[in-house]
């Protein structure tokens, strides 16, 4: 580890320079919080009675470092876990090139003292940027069909499910109709479940992903490059679980939240001209529930529907026999055509949006979602109210 010395009682710069933020009584209570000194936030640590000031904005994508906590010597950015020495600012070993700004701090009388402007500056060591950020561009090529099943089974045990019986028939297909044709099955992808960085802060939600770019053994990589950059139509088979769509469904659209939040947060559309389908079977009622949560999520990460969006079968509410549903998918000619037909559609739509390039440049905000709150509005109007 690169222990700096303190530099409380560092040689001051000027009387001037140091400005009193609080008592040492007070400040030693907590081991990191935020300070201001003039209109900079900065990263307020105390460890075993020693304080520390570095600046309050990470060197990743900005996030509060006052909020983070400490690990030893050094800050966790509570957004991405990025960690800086608490006070020499460095990154953690063998990333010291990554530092923020450090501040010398002194205790006189009782008091703790900072410098007002850094002693360091800020650096940033290179980062080669991750495959998946590349601007989406449609390379030429016939059209291509990303079959993505949802359904979740043991490995090993492997055992007829109508979802992806009738998804596998439509992705052989689109093959026949001179598509490229590729699928992914999520139960063979090892991801980790979306951790809500968006509930920390919309910035704090990335693109590429944050697990993404964290950890390399995550495997939704492959969804993301194969949606974002890939597949003109994206045809997603799911099984009806409880009256919605199942478990790995949610796992992956989760995850993808920061497609859509690259929309919400920098007017970035990376979804263009792509069509989705749906293939929905279940023992159980509730379809036109499913359809709305998939229509629903693939609109609001820009999608466009063919005619008659999505196929779907169920056995109904009353009827306990599954192991007859299945010898009815699996012999259906009607369902196998239903599968083929919407391809067909979705292929065509494709076609049409790839040749024509239905939307350009940037799409506004403004009515695709909400539009942007008028935070300050809506933070200030209790200050308003009372100074009026
Ligand atoms: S680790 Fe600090 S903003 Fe990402």
């Amino acid at each position: 580890m690169n222990d700096e010395p303190m530099s409380q009682g560092g040689p001051p710069s000027g009387p001037e320079n140091w400005v009193d933020v609080g008592a040492v009584a007070e400040l030693s209570r907590q081991s990191v919080q935020a300070i201001s000194v003039g209109k900079t936030r900065l990263a307020l640590t105390c460890r075993d009675g020693e304080f520390g000031v570095i600046s309050g904005a990470c060197n990743h994508v900005g996030g509060p470092l006052a909020e983070g906590r400490l690990e030893g010597d050094y800050v966790v950015c509570p957004w991405h876990y990025w960690k800086f020495h608490r006070t020499g600012g460095q990154g953690e070993p063998g990333f010291e090139a990554d530092a923020v700004p450090a501040h010398r701090v002194k205790v006189e009388s009782g008091r703790v003292l900072v410098e007002s402007s850094a002693h360091t500056k800020r650096s940033r060591k290179p980062h080669a940027p991750h495959p998946l950020a590349r601007t989406p561009q449609r390379e030429p090529g016939p059209v291509r069909v990303l079959g993505i099943s949802t359904t979740a089974m043991t490995a090993d045990q492997p055992r007829y499910s109508t979802s992806d019986d009738l998804l596998e028939h439509a992705v052989r297909h689109a093959a026949t109709l001179g598509a490229e044709a590729r699928s992914i099955r999520l139960r063979e992808l090892n991801f980790r479940a979306c951790e809500g960085f968006y509930s920390k802060s919309a910035r704090a939600c990335t693109w590429p992903c944050s697990i993404t770019q964290m950890d390399p053994s995550d495997q939704l990589d492959r969804v993301y490059e194969g949606v974002v950059h890939w597949a003109d139509v994206i045809l997603v088979g799911t099984p009806i679980r409880w009256g919605a769509p199942s478990s790995l469904y949610f796992k992956m659209v989760e995850r993808m939240n920061c497609i859509q939040n690259q929309e919400t947060i920098a007017n970035r559309q990376l979804m263009r001209n792509k069509v989705a389908g749906f293939i929905i079977m279940g023992g159980q009622d509730n379809i036109q529930a499913v359809a709305g949560q998939l229509l629903g999520f693939f609109a609001e990460i820009g999608c466009q529907f063919p005619t008659f969006p999505y196929i779907a079968h169920s056995r109904g509410w009353s009827a306990e026999d599954m192991e007859n549903n299945t010898r009815y998918v699996r012999g259906s000619k009607f369902l196998h055509e239903g599968a083929a037909a919407l391809v067909e559609r979705s292929v065509e739509m494709a076609k049409l949006l790839v040749a024509g390039t239905l939307v350009e440049g940037v799409v506004p905000r403004g009515g695709r979602k909400a539009h942007e709150l008028d935070t300050h509005a809506q933070l200030h109007t209790k200050e308003t109210a009372e100074s009026q």
